[in-house]
């Protein structure tokens, strides 16, 4: 068995099998409960087998060029398969999450955008019918790559992520197969994954979270509380872009969010025009820091950023959290930000609370082929 570049990303990619969440969708209504199971690329099904070496490689630092990062170290399950920092920092690094720092005398830069969790991914592009076509699938806050299989060697040729200085971008898929192929486990591993046919099971993994019991026709699953948020985040304005099973369209809008001041250069998102892509709101308390910057550390934050960004003179313009990002007009924003009105704080905050699934694999693997430590340099 050839582990070829194609092979890597297919093996990688199915980590996220595991991580999908599964159920049937009953109600097709704006917002509505995750269906049976992700679709796995038809040339790609899920096997165990193939879940499991995702996993390893997944957790296993001999992805990066340096040895010292793993997929695992910015998409962490004790963050909800992201990361607790505004940004990301690669190779290079050491630690976890808010204590990592970079090397002293790295000259590494740290990652522009704010790590997004793994969870559930393999349901970006789904519609609010329930419909979804895994080989359209955007990813990225600016929606720059097709498809989780296009999406997965990306990090491995970023400088700033994986590849560090030592190997050039042209080399680095080239150096990393040829490292994976020289392991015995893997090569079996492989082989078993991808050389024959395979028994082909879906994998289910509930997602289990109060909304989606409550979608399924548990009353109890959510609280009162919860239920009227519900009601006040339709009218609120915020179902007309975080819509569907995960209360995301998975289109690009510009709210005007502020940059990251800690980056050389301001962030223009989709083709210069400071867009970014509707992030799910799925697993939010696992998540922070939000938004596309990890400028807001709390959802208070990002609802005061709601409620001041227009101008209107909210609680967020007073807490100087409301203020839009200089280079952004008003007149840019998008006009369905003239329809939100975050009155309710409360309740909303509690129904985004039903949207929280705690039941994902937070599994470390004890070691990784490689004999690395599994998830790079995070102690
Ligand atoms: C150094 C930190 C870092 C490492 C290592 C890393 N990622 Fe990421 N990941 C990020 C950041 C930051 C983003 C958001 C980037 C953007 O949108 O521009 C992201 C985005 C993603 C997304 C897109 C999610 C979505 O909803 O669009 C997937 C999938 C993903 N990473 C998988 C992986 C895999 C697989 C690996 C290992 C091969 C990996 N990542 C390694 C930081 C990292
Ligand atoms: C015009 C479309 C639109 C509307 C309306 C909207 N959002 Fe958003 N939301 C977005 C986009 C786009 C982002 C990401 C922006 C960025 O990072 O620059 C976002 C980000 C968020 C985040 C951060 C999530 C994360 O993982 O970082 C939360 C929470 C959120 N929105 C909640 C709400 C709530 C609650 C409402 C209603 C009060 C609402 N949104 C209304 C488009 C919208």
């Amino acid at each position: 068995m050839k582990v070829a570049g194609t092979t890597l990303a297919a093996a990688v990619t199915l980590l996220v099998a595991l991580l999908a969440g599964t159920r049937d969708a009953r109600t097709q209504v704006a917002l509505s409960a995750l269906p049976a199971a992700p679709e796995a690329p038809a040339d790609n099904p899920t096997t165990p087998e193939k879940v499991e070496l995702g996993r390893l490689l997944f957790w296993d630092p001999v992805l990066s060029g340096d040895r010292d990062v793993a997929c695992a170290t910015c998409h962490h399950p004790r963050f909800g398969y992201a990361e607790d920092r505004d940004l990301s920092i690669g190779a290079s690094g050491h630690g976890l999450g808010a204590s990592r720092q970079f090397a002293p005398g790295s000259a590494i830069p740290l990652v522009k955008r704010n790590s997004q969790t793994v969870l559930n991914v393999a349901f970006n592009g789904i519609a609010a019918t329930g419909q979804f076509d895994a080989a359209a699938a955007p990813m990225f806050w600016d929606l720059r790559v097709r498809t989780l299989e296009a999406q997965a060697l990306e990090p491995i040729k970023a400088l700033e992520e994986m590849r560090g200085s030592s190997v050039a971008e042209d080399q680095i898929l080239g150096v990393v197969i040829a490292r994976v192929a020289a392991i015995d486990d893997y090569r079996a591993r492989f082989t078993r994954a991808f050389g024959g046919p395979g028994a082909v099971t879906p994998v289910n993994l509930a997602n289990n979270s109060p909304f989606d019991r409550y979608q399924r026709g548990d009353a109890d699953a959510m609280t009162p509380v919860q239920i009227r948020g519900l009601a006040r985040f339709e009218r609120a304005g915020c179902a007309n872009c975080h819509s569907g099973p995960m209360f995301s369209d998975f289109a690009a809008h510009v709210l005007g969010v502020p940059d990251n001041l800690t980056l050389p250069a301001s962030d223009t998102g989709v083709n210069g025009t400071y867009a970014f892509r509707t992030p799910s709101l799925r697993n939010l308390a696992f998540t922070a820091p939000y938004m596309h910057s990890g400028v807001f550390r709390t959802l208070d934050d990002v609802l005061d950023f709601y409620d001041g960004v227009q101008g209107r003179g909210g609680r967020g313009g007073r807490g100087g959290r409301g203020r839009r990002n200089p280079n952004v007009g008003r007149g840019q924003l998008d006009p369905l930000l003239g329809r939100v009105n975050v009155n309710g704080e409360r309740e909303l905050i509690a129904f985004l609370g039903a949207l929280n699934d705690p039941g994902f694999d937070k599994t470390i693997p004890a070691r990784v082929p490689s004999g690395l430590m599994p998830g790079g340099r995070i102690e």
